[in-house]
Protein backbone atom coordinates (compact mmCIF):
# COMPACT_ATOMS: atom_id res chain seq x y z
CA UNK A 1 0.00 0.00 0.00
CA UNK A 2 1.12 3.30 -0.93
CA UNK A 3 -0.11 6.88 -0.11
CA UNK A 4 1.43 10.03 -1.61
CA UNK A 5 0.52 13.73 -0.60
CA UNK A 6 1.94 15.68 -2.83
CA UNK A 7 3.26 13.52 -5.85
CA UNK A 8 1.05 11.17 -7.92
CA UNK A 9 1.62 7.29 -7.61
CA UNK A 10 2.83 5.41 -10.04
CA UNK A 11 0.68 3.44 -12.27
CA UNK A 12 -0.01 -0.02 -11.46
CA UNK A 13 -2.22 -0.83 -14.28
CA UNK A 14 -3.02 0.33 -17.38
CA UNK A 15 -0.37 1.36 -19.75
CA UNK A 16 2.03 -1.70 -18.26
CA UNK A 17 6.06 -1.22 -18.87
CA UNK A 18 8.77 -2.83 -17.07
CA UNK A 19 8.52 -0.83 -14.27
CA UNK A 20 4.93 -1.06 -13.97
CA UNK A 21 5.39 -5.15 -13.99
CA UNK A 22 7.44 -4.95 -11.19
CA UNK A 23 5.39 -2.63 -8.99
CA UNK A 24 2.47 -4.90 -9.61
CA UNK A 25 4.88 -8.19 -9.19
CA UNK A 26 5.76 -6.77 -5.43
CA UNK A 27 2.80 -5.85 -4.43
CA UNK A 28 1.02 -8.93 -6.13
CA UNK A 29 -1.45 -6.54 -7.76
CA UNK A 30 -3.45 -8.07 -10.96
CA UNK A 31 -2.18 -5.81 -13.86
CA UNK A 32 -3.02 -7.12 -17.46
CA UNK A 33 -2.89 -4.30 -19.77
CA UNK A 34 -0.44 -4.98 -22.71
CA UNK A 35 0.19 -1.29 -23.49
CA UNK A 36 3.92 -0.72 -23.48
CA UNK A 37 3.65 2.96 -23.09
CA UNK A 38 5.22 5.10 -20.43
CA UNK A 39 5.35 3.73 -16.97
CA UNK A 40 4.52 7.13 -15.79
CA UNK A 41 1.58 7.71 -14.62
CA UNK A 42 -0.84 9.28 -16.38
CA UNK A 43 -2.32 11.58 -13.57
CA UNK A 44 -1.92 14.17 -11.35
CA UNK A 45 -2.20 16.63 -14.39
CA UNK A 46 -1.83 19.69 -11.74
CA UNK A 47 0.75 19.03 -9.02
CA UNK A 48 -1.26 22.20 -7.13
CA UNK A 49 -2.18 20.49 -3.48
CA UNK A 50 -4.09 23.80 -2.33
CA UNK A 51 -7.89 23.70 -3.75
CA UNK A 52 -7.97 27.22 -4.06
CA UNK A 53 -5.25 28.22 -6.56
CA UNK A 54 -6.24 24.65 -8.90
CA UNK A 55 -5.81 24.86 -12.20
CA UNK A 56 -8.35 22.82 -13.20
CA UNK A 57 -9.66 23.13 -16.75
CA UNK A 58 -6.01 23.95 -18.31
CA UNK A 59 -4.87 21.75 -20.29
CA UNK A 60 -6.54 18.98 -22.19
CA UNK A 61 -3.18 16.53 -23.31
CA UNK A 62 -3.48 15.03 -19.98
CA UNK A 63 -7.06 13.95 -19.88
CA UNK A 64 -7.11 11.97 -22.73
CA UNK A 65 -8.46 8.73 -22.10
CA UNK A 66 -5.43 6.46 -23.93
CA UNK A 67 -6.29 1.87 -23.28
CA UNK A 68 -9.31 0.42 -24.59
CA UNK A 69 -10.80 -2.78 -23.43
CA UNK A 70 -9.02 -4.61 -26.02
CA UNK A 71 -5.41 -3.49 -24.28
CA UNK A 72 -6.49 -6.17 -21.40
CA UNK A 73 -6.03 -10.02 -21.14
CA UNK A 74 -6.96 -10.72 -17.85
CA UNK A 75 -10.86 -11.22 -16.09
CA UNK A 76 -11.73 -8.16 -14.92
CA UNK A 77 -12.66 -7.22 -11.37
CA UNK A 78 -14.62 -4.61 -10.22
CA UNK A 79 -15.49 -0.84 -9.94
CA UNK A 80 -17.17 0.58 -7.50
CA UNK A 81 -18.03 4.20 -6.97
CA UNK A 82 -17.77 5.08 -3.05
CA UNK A 83 -19.28 8.56 -1.60
CA UNK A 84 -17.09 9.11 1.82
CA UNK A 85 -20.06 11.59 2.74
CA UNK A 86 -18.79 15.02 4.76
CA UNK A 87 -15.50 13.69 5.95
CA UNK A 88 -15.55 12.16 9.17
CA UNK A 89 -15.27 8.17 9.90
CA UNK A 90 -18.71 8.61 11.41
CA UNK A 91 -19.99 10.31 8.22
CA UNK A 92 -19.34 7.38 6.60
CA UNK A 93 -22.30 5.11 5.99
CA UNK A 94 -21.69 1.34 6.32
CA UNK A 95 -22.19 0.39 3.37
CA UNK A 96 -19.45 2.40 2.25
CA UNK A 97 -16.92 1.13 4.77
CA UNK A 98 -18.29 -2.87 3.65
CA UNK A 99 -17.41 -1.61 0.08
CA UNK A 100 -14.00 0.13 0.92
CA UNK A 101 -12.91 -2.84 3.23
CA UNK A 102 -14.05 -5.14 0.42
CA UNK A 103 -11.55 -3.74 -2.29
CA UNK A 104 -8.13 -4.32 -3.31
CA UNK A 105 -7.64 -0.85 -4.72
CA UNK A 106 -8.42 2.61 -4.11
CA UNK A 107 -8.26 5.43 -5.73
CA UNK A 108 -8.68 8.85 -5.30
CA UNK A 109 -8.25 12.70 -4.63
CA UNK A 110 -5.29 13.02 -1.83
CA UNK A 111 -8.01 14.96 -0.03
CA UNK A 112 -10.10 12.30 0.45
CA UNK A 113 -7.74 9.17 0.56
CA UNK A 114 -6.43 11.33 4.19
CA UNK A 115 -9.94 11.37 5.16
CA UNK A 116 -10.10 7.39 5.25
CA UNK A 117 -10.08 5.68 8.42
CA UNK A 118 -6.86 3.76 9.07
CA UNK A 119 -8.30 0.26 9.35
CA UNK A 120 -9.21 0.83 5.57
CA UNK A 121 -6.20 2.38 4.14
CA UNK A 122 -4.21 -0.50 6.22
CA UNK A 123 -6.48 -2.93 4.76
CA UNK A 124 -6.36 -2.00 1.17
CA UNK A 125 -3.58 -3.80 -0.96
CA UNK A 126 -2.67 -0.71 -2.83
CA UNK A 127 -3.61 3.44 -2.91
CA UNK A 128 -3.50 5.29 -5.22
CA UNK A 129 -3.79 9.23 -4.87
CA UNK A 130 -3.67 12.63 -6.74
CA UNK A 131 -3.82 15.76 -5.80
CA UNK A 132 -6.72 18.05 -7.02
CA UNK A 133 -7.67 18.19 -11.21
CA UNK A 134 -6.87 15.08 -13.04
CA UNK A 135 -10.25 13.58 -12.97
CA UNK A 136 -10.18 12.14 -16.14
CA UNK A 137 -6.71 10.30 -15.33
CA UNK A 138 -7.76 9.23 -12.13
CA UNK A 139 -11.03 7.72 -13.23
CA UNK A 140 -8.89 5.78 -16.24
CA UNK A 141 -7.09 4.79 -13.80
CA UNK A 142 -9.40 3.23 -11.54
CA UNK A 143 -11.14 1.66 -14.49
CA UNK A 144 -7.38 0.03 -15.44
CA UNK A 145 -7.26 -1.71 -12.49
CA UNK A 146 -10.45 -3.39 -12.87
CA UNK A 147 -10.14 -3.96 -16.01
CA UNK A 148 -6.56 -5.79 -15.16
CA UNK A 149 -8.69 -7.55 -12.70
CA UNK A 150 -8.45 -6.25 -9.56
CA UNK A 151 -11.68 -5.08 -7.09
CA UNK A 152 -11.64 -1.20 -7.36
CA UNK A 153 -13.29 1.41 -5.29
CA UNK A 154 -12.84 5.22 -6.59
CA UNK A 155 -13.81 7.31 -3.57
CA UNK A 156 -15.28 11.08 -2.88
CA UNK A 157 -16.75 13.06 -0.46
CA UNK A 158 -19.96 13.39 -0.14
CA UNK A 159 -21.95 11.51 -2.86
CA UNK A 160 -20.52 9.99 -6.15
CA UNK A 161 -24.02 11.29 -7.44
CA UNK A 162 -23.20 15.03 -6.82
CA UNK A 163 -20.68 16.94 -8.50
CA UNK A 164 -18.76 14.08 -8.48
CA UNK A 165 -16.62 11.05 -10.94
CA UNK A 166 -19.62 8.27 -11.15
CA UNK A 167 -21.22 9.65 -14.42
CA UNK A 168 -17.67 10.55 -15.78
CA UNK A 169 -16.44 6.49 -14.73
CA UNK A 170 -19.29 5.54 -16.97
CA UNK A 171 -18.62 7.41 -19.74
CA UNK A 172 -15.00 6.47 -19.97
CA UNK A 173 -15.72 2.89 -19.76
CA UNK A 174 -18.34 3.18 -22.53
CA UNK A 175 -15.32 5.10 -24.55
CA UNK A 176 -12.68 2.51 -23.64
CA UNK A 177 -15.41 0.41 -25.71
CA UNK A 178 -16.01 -1.69 -22.32
CA UNK A 179 -19.66 -2.00 -20.46
CA UNK A 180 -20.76 -1.15 -16.75
CA UNK A 181 -21.62 -4.67 -16.26
CA UNK A 182 -18.09 -6.31 -17.18
CA UNK A 183 -16.66 -4.82 -14.27
CA UNK A 184 -20.14 -5.17 -12.34
CA UNK A 185 -20.06 -1.21 -11.77
CA UNK A 186 -21.97 -0.38 -8.61
CA UNK A 187 -22.24 3.42 -6.83
CA UNK A 188 -22.37 3.34 -3.36
CA UNK A 189 -24.06 6.66 -1.89
CA UNK A 190 -22.41 9.15 0.67
CA UNK A 191 -24.03 11.83 2.35
CA UNK A 192 -23.86 14.76 0.25
CA UNK A 193 -22.32 18.26 1.58
CA UNK A 194 -25.83 20.24 0.92
CA UNK A 195 -26.89 17.65 3.75
CA UNK A 196 -24.26 17.75 5.82
CA UNK A 197 -24.35 21.05 5.95
CA UNK A 198 -27.77 21.70 6.27
CA UNK A 199 -27.82 19.22 9.57
CA UNK A 200 -25.72 21.88 11.15
CA UNK A 201 -27.67 24.88 10.81
CA UNK A 202 -31.27 23.31 11.61
CA UNK A 203 -33.81 22.82 8.63
CA UNK A 204 -33.02 25.06 5.97
CA UNK A 205 -33.45 22.30 2.64
CA UNK A 206 -36.91 21.03 3.78
CA UNK A 207 -38.81 22.64 1.26
CA UNK A 208 -37.52 22.54 -2.72
CA UNK A 209 -34.01 22.88 -3.09
CA UNK A 210 -31.62 23.29 -6.10
CA UNK A 211 -27.96 22.71 -6.18
CA UNK A 212 -25.78 24.90 -8.01
CA UNK A 213 -21.86 24.95 -8.38
CA UNK A 214 -19.93 27.98 -8.98
CA UNK A 215 -17.17 26.08 -10.63
CA UNK A 216 -16.63 27.19 -14.53
CA UNK A 217 -14.40 24.17 -14.96
CA UNK A 218 -17.34 22.71 -16.79
CA UNK A 219 -20.11 24.74 -17.18
CA UNK A 220 -19.54 28.26 -18.68
CA UNK A 221 -20.56 31.21 -16.37
CA UNK A 222 -23.27 32.22 -18.52
CA UNK A 223 -24.91 29.44 -18.08
CA UNK A 224 -24.86 29.37 -14.13
CA UNK A 225 -25.84 32.60 -13.93
CA UNK A 226 -28.66 32.04 -15.87
CA UNK A 227 -29.51 28.95 -13.55
CA UNK A 228 -28.96 31.68 -10.38
CA UNK A 229 -31.57 33.76 -11.94
CA UNK A 230 -34.12 31.32 -12.75
CA UNK A 231 -33.63 29.32 -9.47
CA UNK A 232 -33.48 32.58 -7.35
CA UNK A 233 -36.61 33.92 -8.79
CA UNK A 234 -38.59 30.92 -8.30
CA UNK A 235 -38.10 30.86 -4.57
CA UNK A 236 -36.28 27.48 -4.23
CA UNK A 237 -34.06 27.42 -1.27
CA UNK A 238 -30.65 26.83 -2.94
CA UNK A 239 -27.03 24.42 -2.04
CA UNK A 240 -24.31 26.44 -3.41
CA UNK A 241 -21.41 24.12 -3.91
CA UNK A 242 -17.77 25.23 -4.92
CA UNK A 243 -18.25 28.97 -3.67
CA UNK A 244 -15.25 30.36 -3.90
CA UNK A 245 -11.21 30.27 -5.25
CA UNK A 246 -8.86 32.69 -6.28
CA UNK A 247 -9.73 31.98 -9.56
CA UNK A 248 -13.35 32.10 -8.95
CA UNK A 249 -13.38 35.13 -6.90
CA UNK A 250 -15.96 36.76 -9.67
CA UNK A 251 -18.56 33.93 -10.09
CA UNK A 252 -18.55 34.50 -6.57
CA UNK A 253 -19.58 38.33 -6.43
CA UNK A 254 -21.48 37.43 -9.31
CA UNK A 255 -23.86 34.98 -7.28
CA UNK A 256 -24.58 37.20 -4.68
CA UNK A 257 -25.34 39.90 -7.12
CA UNK A 258 -27.57 37.51 -8.48
CA UNK A 259 -29.28 36.43 -5.26
CA UNK A 260 -29.73 39.90 -3.95
CA UNK A 261 -31.67 40.65 -6.80
CA UNK A 262 -34.07 38.06 -6.63
CA UNK A 263 -34.49 37.91 -2.51
CA UNK A 264 -34.12 40.24 0.66
CA UNK A 265 -31.03 41.22 2.33
CA UNK A 266 -32.46 39.74 5.05
CA UNK A 267 -32.64 36.47 3.62
CA UNK A 268 -31.31 33.66 5.83
CA UNK A 269 -27.67 32.09 4.95
CA UNK A 270 -26.18 29.28 6.51
CA UNK A 271 -22.19 29.31 5.57
CA UNK A 272 -20.84 26.04 6.68
CA UNK A 273 -16.82 25.00 6.07
CA UNK A 274 -15.42 21.74 6.34
CA UNK A 275 -18.06 20.31 7.54
CA UNK A 276 -17.08 17.10 9.62
CA UNK A 277 -13.11 18.20 9.46
CA UNK A 278 -11.32 19.40 12.13
CA UNK A 279 -11.35 22.83 10.49
CA UNK A 280 -15.32 22.73 10.89
CA UNK A 281 -17.03 26.23 11.01
CA UNK A 282 -20.45 27.34 11.04
CA UNK A 283 -22.47 30.57 10.41
CA UNK A 284 -25.76 31.65 9.51
CA UNK A 285 -25.47 35.25 8.43
CA UNK A 286 -27.74 37.40 6.03
CA UNK A 287 -28.04 37.40 2.32
CA UNK A 288 -26.70 41.30 2.36
CA UNK A 289 -23.51 40.31 4.53
CA UNK A 290 -22.48 37.72 2.65
CA UNK A 291 -20.42 39.59 -0.34
CA UNK A 292 -17.98 40.63 1.93
CA UNK A 293 -17.40 37.26 3.58
CA UNK A 294 -15.82 35.91 0.20
CA UNK A 295 -12.39 37.21 1.00
CA UNK A 296 -12.48 35.31 4.74
CA UNK A 297 -11.49 31.79 6.10
CA UNK A 298 -14.83 31.00 6.21
CA UNK A 299 -15.31 30.68 2.48
CA UNK A 300 -13.14 28.54 0.35
CA UNK A 301 -13.23 25.44 -1.70
CA UNK A 302 -14.42 23.17 1.33
CA UNK A 303 -17.86 25.35 1.94
CA UNK A 304 -21.49 25.14 1.16
CA UNK A 305 -23.84 27.60 1.64
CA UNK A 306 -27.48 27.42 2.04
CA UNK A 307 -29.63 29.96 0.90
CA UNK A 308 -33.32 30.52 2.32
CA UNK A 309 -36.23 30.93 0.62
CA UNK A 310 -38.75 33.95 1.43
CA UNK A 311 -40.01 32.20 3.91
CA UNK A 312 -37.10 31.05 5.73
CA UNK A 313 -36.25 32.21 9.29
CA UNK A 314 -33.59 32.07 11.94
CA UNK A 315 -34.72 30.91 15.36
CA UNK A 316 -32.70 30.28 18.39
CA UNK A 317 -29.61 30.02 16.20
CA UNK A 318 -31.28 27.49 13.54
CA UNK A 319 -32.41 28.21 10.01
CA UNK A 320 -35.82 26.58 9.59
CA UNK A 321 -37.71 26.87 5.92
CA UNK A 322 -41.01 26.01 6.85
CA UNK A 323 -42.58 23.12 4.68
CA UNK A 324 -46.05 24.46 4.81
CA UNK A 325 -47.65 22.29 7.47
CA UNK A 326 -48.56 25.70 9.09
CA UNK A 327 -50.99 26.36 6.37
CA UNK A 328 -53.08 22.64 7.16
CA UNK A 329 -52.77 22.32 10.62
CA UNK A 330 -52.82 24.04 14.35
CA UNK A 331 -49.82 24.19 16.50
C1 LIG B 1 -16.72 18.66 -6.38
S1 LIG B 1 -17.94 19.01 -5.19
C2 LIG B 1 -18.19 17.42 -4.53
C3 LIG B 1 -19.53 17.28 -3.87
C4 LIG B 1 -19.73 15.92 -3.21
N1 LIG B 1 -19.74 14.84 -4.17
C5 LIG B 1 -21.01 15.88 -2.38
O1 LIG B 1 -21.87 15.02 -2.62
O2 LIG B 1 -21.10 16.68 -1.44
C6 LIG B 1 -16.99 19.82 -3.96
C7 LIG B 1 -17.83 20.82 -3.19
O3 LIG B 1 -18.63 20.12 -2.24
C8 LIG B 1 -18.79 20.91 -1.08
N2 LIG B 1 -18.25 20.15 0.06
C9 LIG B 1 -17.64 18.96 0.02
N3 LIG B 1 -17.33 18.54 1.26
C10 LIG B 1 -17.76 19.51 2.09
C11 LIG B 1 -17.73 19.64 3.52
N4 LIG B 1 -17.19 18.71 4.30
N5 LIG B 1 -18.26 20.77 4.07
C12 LIG B 1 -18.82 21.72 3.28
N6 LIG B 1 -18.89 21.63 1.94
C13 LIG B 1 -18.36 20.53 1.36
C14 LIG B 1 -18.03 22.22 -1.31
O4 LIG B 1 -18.94 23.17 -1.82
C15 LIG B 1 -17.03 21.79 -2.36
O5 LIG B 1 -16.59 22.92 -3.11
Amino acid sequence: MSTDDTEPSESKCGASSSTDTEASESSGSKCGATKTETAESKCGGSSSTDDSTSKCGGSSDEEEVGSTVEDFDADPGRLVAVGLGPGEPEGMTSRAKTALAAVEHIVGYTTYVELLPDDITESAEDIYSTPMCGEVSRTEEAIDRALSGNDVAIIGSGDPNVYALAGLALEILESKGGTASMVDFEVVPGVPAAQSCAARVGAPLVNDTVSISLSDHLTDMPTIESRLHATAKEGFTIAIYNPWSRKRRENFEKCCEILLEHRDEDTPVGVVHAAGRDDEEVEIVTLGDLPDLGETDLIDMTTTLLVGNDETYVWDDRMVTPRGYETKYDY
